[in-house]
């Protein structure tokens, strides 16, 4: 398994946090520490009110800007929905889709997952699809069909080309914002499992090529084990994102991993 193969990708999901001025702050803060990221892609997500500051903010410099959602549709009668093209239109690289926040509250389904990852790609954007077990479903020991059925249905009908543009984020739901991680070897047994289920349903060239992240209490003291697993090829990072120090030991970890 060669990591060379594919982008080590360490992306900040803020979540609904920071105003604009803070958005500029934290972006400012970030951009000098993450200079000599490299290869290693780094990613702000941020809340749709910020996505103008954010672009402005990291122009010129190696960061890049994620939304957190994106509708399906390209326009329309659809009340406080933004649309792919509004995204790209404004310098919006990446968009984050299917979180399990969205599936939990919002109800997201697998189904308005794929469609919502075939209008991103569709738009030029390269989405970050979630996916990840519920505690009861790891316990009753269905992890793999859990992820299996997700990876099948959100990226039903996405090409092979497609695919290399999307970033899988691995996510089990029980370690998002609970602080409790899923050890190295339980992360690296999941991410090698979508990457097999990815060969099956295209080839094996077009698996190694696809960026697989952890995410879920990914933190400062523990990123270094976690990306250092053959197939945790970055991270999407909640809480430890919001700290410009700690995201950044985060992204060194990633350069160091490389
Ligand atoms: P935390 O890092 O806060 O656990 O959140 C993870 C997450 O949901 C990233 O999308």
């Amino acid at each position: 398994m060669n990591k060379s193969l594919r982008k080590a990708i360490i992306a900040g999901n803020w979540k609904m946090n920071k105003t604009r001025p803070e958005a500029k702050e934290l972006l400012e803060a970030i951009k000098p520490l993450v200079a000599n990221a490299g290869e290693v892609e780094v990613i702000a997500c941020v809340p749709y009110t910020n996505l103008e500051t954010a672009v402005n903010t990291v122009a010129g410099s190696n960061v890049k800007i994620g939304a957190e959602n994106v509708h399906f549709e390209k326009s329309g009668a659809f009340t406080g929905e933004i649309s792919a093209d509004m995204l790209t239109e404004l310098g919006v690289e990446y968009v984050v889709i299917g979180h399990s926040e969205r599936r939990q509250y919002f109800g997201e389904t697998d189904e308005t997952v794929n469609k919502r990852t075939k209008a991103a790609l569709a738009a030029g954007l390269k989405p970050i699809v979630c996916v990840g077990e519920l505690l009861w479903e790891r316990e009753c020991n269905i992890t793999e069909e859990v992820i299996a059925r997700q990876i099948k249905l959100d990226l039903f009908d996405v090409s092979a080309a497609d695919v290399k543009k999307t970033v899988i984020a691995y996510e089990p739901v029980w370690a998002i914002g609970t602080g409790k991680t899923a050890t190295a070897d339980q992360a690296e047994e999941v991410c090698s499992f979508i990457r097999a289920t990815l060969a099956k349903l295209y080839d094996q060239a077009t698996a190694d090529a696809v960026t697989i992240q952890y995410g879920g209490s990914m933190n400062a003291g523990n990123a270094a084990e976690l990306l250092s697993k053959p197939n945790v090829d970055g991270g999407l990072i909640g809480g430890a994102s919001l700290k410009a120090a700690d995201f950044n030991t985060i992204v060194q970890a990633a350069v160091n991993g490389q």
